[in-house]
């Protein structure tokens, strides 16, 4: 990523105040999830990060603004002090970044089909991978096919969403 693109995505974090927010498909999941691990890819200033952690997970969180990762780090030491957080500043047109294998994978609103198979592979078995896409025309749309394709050898999703927007989201469980 250029460095300016890097400078624009920190200046949308400027300020941002991150309210926790679960990911698509996160009813499916069974309770409790304390001490289970997820990955959140592309995690911005944290919204879905900090859910996991209210929910007891050890969280990795990976990202390439700095200000969204110092605002996630920092309302997780406010709600959780010495939360199980590791904040992972990562450009992720080089790979996925971390190594290992987590019980839930997320990656919400950011879109590159180069990484799916990284994403597959992140979970563990019998874990969970929630992906969601942007319609329109903007750097992060795709399509429904992109997305059932890229994920197939996941088998069927448990859950699929898609609108009218285009907005699209699947959340799959690893056999
Ligand atoms: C639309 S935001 C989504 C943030 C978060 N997942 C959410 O649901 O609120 C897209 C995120 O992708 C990150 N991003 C864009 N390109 C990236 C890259 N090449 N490497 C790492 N992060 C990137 C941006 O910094 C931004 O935080």
């Amino acid at each position: 990523m250029a460095e300016r693109d890097r400078d624009v995505w920190d200046a949308r974090h400027e300020g941002a105040d991150p309210e926790p927010t679960a990911p698509f498909g996160a009813d499916h999941l069974p309770a409790p999830s304390v001490g289970t691990h997820c990955l959140d890819v592309a995690t911005g200033s944290g919204v879905v990060a900090l859910w996991a952690l209210d929910r007891g997970m050890h969280v990795t969180a990976v990202d390439i603004s700095r200000v969204g990762l110092a605002n996630l780090a920092s309302t997780a030491e406010r709600r959780h002090p010495d939360a199980p957080l590791r904040v992972v500043e990562h450009d992720l047109d080089d790979g996925l970044g971390v190594d290992g294998a987590f019980d839930l994978v997320v990656c919400r609103w950011f879109r590159d089909p180069a990484l799916y198979d990284a994403l597959v592979a992140a979970v563990a078995p019998g874990g969970w991978l929630s992906i969601a896409i942007l319609g329109g025309d903007g750097p992060f749309a795709g399509t429904a096919e992109e997305l059932v394709e890229g994920f197939a050898t996941l088998g069927p999703p448990i859950a699929a969403f898609s609108d009218e927007r285009g907005h699209r989201a699947l959340f799959h469980r690893a056999g």
